[in-house]
């Protein structure tokens, strides 16, 4: 099976602008926090890999200046543009980077998806510059679980709709907590870790997050088919989550920067 059958959530799916959207809401502001202790990326080469609607690299095209560059790749850059960055369709298990010396790379909620994500963090630090920074970011599902005190008919819809979707990542060949392993992937990948954070939160049904994992839900549905194994419960799930008796803690994110041994790029 090749990655671009494996991934789940097809940008050209109805509603997954949306989803790409709220997904930046929730996690941007921990990501330029963490590329912001680079200090300036001025001048700088950045990576931008699996980029979804582009915030990512929209923000660090505002860093670089005119003497640096952003790659924004994307097996379906269907949201990038063109205007502020460059943008290419890639899939990173497969094919080759278009050049070996960026100062930066960032990846985000993109392993999780890949056969093998060892491999892909070795062609990404491989791409970097000696001294170059890499910022990944991955999440650790485990954390995913009803909060107690919801009414207990929606904790048992809910959390048999987790436990679904869960059963069917792990049916896919997807590890549920690679954020745990990151950052033993990023050591073997020969990478020297500087910091490591984990981002989780309470997240009560009703709100803007919950509306992403509903968006998330009702994709994965459709993905799978009325009638397969998981629907229901997956479904049912979706509604679940529009239902303010219930709340949850999230996935965990968990980030880790790091560099490549070496010089530091030079700054502008
Ligand atoms: C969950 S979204 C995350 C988007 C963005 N990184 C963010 O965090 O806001 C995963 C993105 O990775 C892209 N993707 C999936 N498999 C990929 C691959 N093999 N190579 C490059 N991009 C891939 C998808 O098209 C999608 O845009």
């Amino acid at each position: 099976m090749n990655t671009a059958t494996k991934y789940l959530y097809s940008n050209a799916q109805v509603g997954a602008r949306a989803r790409l959207t709220a997904l930046e809401q929730i996690e941007d502001k921990n990501t330029i926090a963490l590329l912001g202790e680079l200090g300036s990326l001025d001048g700088l080469d950045c990576l931008e890999i699996g980029a979804g609607a582009g915030s990512i690299a929209e923000w660090l095209s505002g860093q670089v200046g005119d003497a640096g560059s952003v790659t924004a790749t994307d097996i379906e850059p269907v949201y990038l543009s063109n205007a502020t960055y460059s943008v290419l369709r890639h899939d990173i298990s497969t094919e080759k980077l278009p050049r070996e010396n960026f100062d930066v790379a960032h990846i985000r909620h993109v392993l999780i998806h890949l056969d093998d994500p060892t491999s892909v963090l070795g062609k990404i630090a491989a791409s970097l510059k000696p001294g170059g920074a890499l910022l990944v970011e991955e999440s650790d599902l485990s954390s995913w679980r009803v909060w107690p005190g919801s009414p207990a008919k929606l904790q048992e819809e809910f959390s048999a709709g987790v436990d679904t979707v869960l059963r069917t990542y792990e049916q896919r060949g997807m590890n549920i907590t690679l954020g745990r392993a990151l950052p033993q992937l990023v050591h073997d990948a020969g990478l020297i870790i500087g910091q490591r954070k984990d981002f989780r939160r309470v997240v009560a049904a009703g709100s803007p997050e919950a509306g992403y994992q509903r968006e998330t839900a009702i994709q994965l549905s459709e993905a799978l088919g009325a009638g397969q194994p998981g629907f229901e419960e997956i479904s049912r799930l979706a509604e679940c989550l529009l239902d303010p008796g219930l709340t949850y803690t999230s996935r965990t994110t968990v980030s880790v920067l790091a560099r490549k041994p070496g010089r530091p790029a030079a700054r502008n």
